[in-house]
């Protein structure tokens, strides 16, 4: 496995590899999430293609220095995690080596996401398109795989390879979960014990409104209602969003006749998780 750190680096490690070059783009913190990313990308390149991982906190897609300074840096496990996992190649740079002092442009999708995270967290989307670009340019891949969990985020960058004629195929990868439901995320390991305990009422409080609309449930509010209560019987979460979208365009439905998305946002403290739930009439 080749380590590399500035862009030039970058560039020449994969030209020594073979094609198809497959890129996980992340922010390390590793986790089975990744690691399910990083087999599929496996399994996309073959045996003679290029699986390339780019660990790197990009501070521009951060709305809360708290949020930043607080995002966990295991940079060895990353690297050992990577190492037994078949990947060949290995983008870790620092903040200097991405951005110039004074960068001046920015990659912006202004209609998928305004809401429900773009909402939230302003600036963010903004900050993962420019950045996913770079990366897509800089590693030169064909194919790039994303985790479904962050569901605004793919449909964003979809959005802007298809505006932009990025030639990168995208393949989203199904969330992994721990046993108890709890959506895989990076930041689960900044939870508390009474927090962890009780982070996986998010996806208990989606199911349930599922479980309604299977049984015939197609209000909307009756369905954020029930969502809504389940993550209110908490006295650790407070909801940042609950919000039911069309599963293409992410605006908010207000008639289930399409295939939709229950998607929330809950902080425990200062730690902010999202989770969402399919729902298809
Ligand atoms: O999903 C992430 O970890 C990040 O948003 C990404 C896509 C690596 C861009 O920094």
């Amino acid at each position: 496995m080749t380590v590399v750190t500035q862009t030039d680096e970058l560039r020449a490690a994969v030209a020594g590899h073979g094609l198809p070059r497959v890129l996980v783009p992340t922010m390390g913190a590793l986790h089975a999430g990744h690691l399910a990313l990083v087999h599929r990308a496996r399994e996309l390149a073959g045996p003679a293609g290029t699986v390339v991982v780019s660990i790197f906190v990009n501070p521009i897609q951060f709305d809360r220095e708290t949020d930043l300074a607080a995002y966990p840096r295991p940079l060895e496990a990353d690297l050992t995690a990577c190492r037994e996992a078949g990947v060949d190649v290995v983008f870790a740079p620092d903040v200097a080596a991405m951005y110039d002092a004074d960068r001046s442009v920015t990659v912006t999708e202004s209609l998928l996401s305004r809401g429900l995270c773009g909402a939230a967290r302003p600036g963010h989307f903004d900050g993962v398109c420019t950045v996913v670009l770079k990366l897509f340019l800089l590693s030169g891949c064909e194919t790039a795989v994303f985790g479904d969990k962050d569901f605004q985020q793919l449909a964003v960058i979809r959005r802007m390879v298809r505006d932009l004629n990025v030639p990168v195929t995208l393949i989203g990868h199904p969330t992994v979960r721990e046993a108890d439901g709890l959506a895989l995320s990076s930041r689960n390991v900044r939870l508390n014990a009474a927090q962890r305990a009780d982070a996986p009422r998010l996806r208990q409080a989606l199911v349930a409104a599922r479980t309604a609309f299977h049984a015939g449930s197609r209000t909307p509010s009756e369905l954020l209602e029930t969502a809504r209560a389940g993550i209110a019987a908490s006295a650790l979460a407070r909801l940042d969003y609950l919000a039911l979208v069309d599963a293409e365009s992410l605006q908010t439905v207000a008639r289930l006749e399409r295939p939709a998305l229950l998607a929330t946002a809950v902080f425990y403290g200062e730690v902010r998780l999202i989770d969402h739930i399919r729902l298809d009439p």
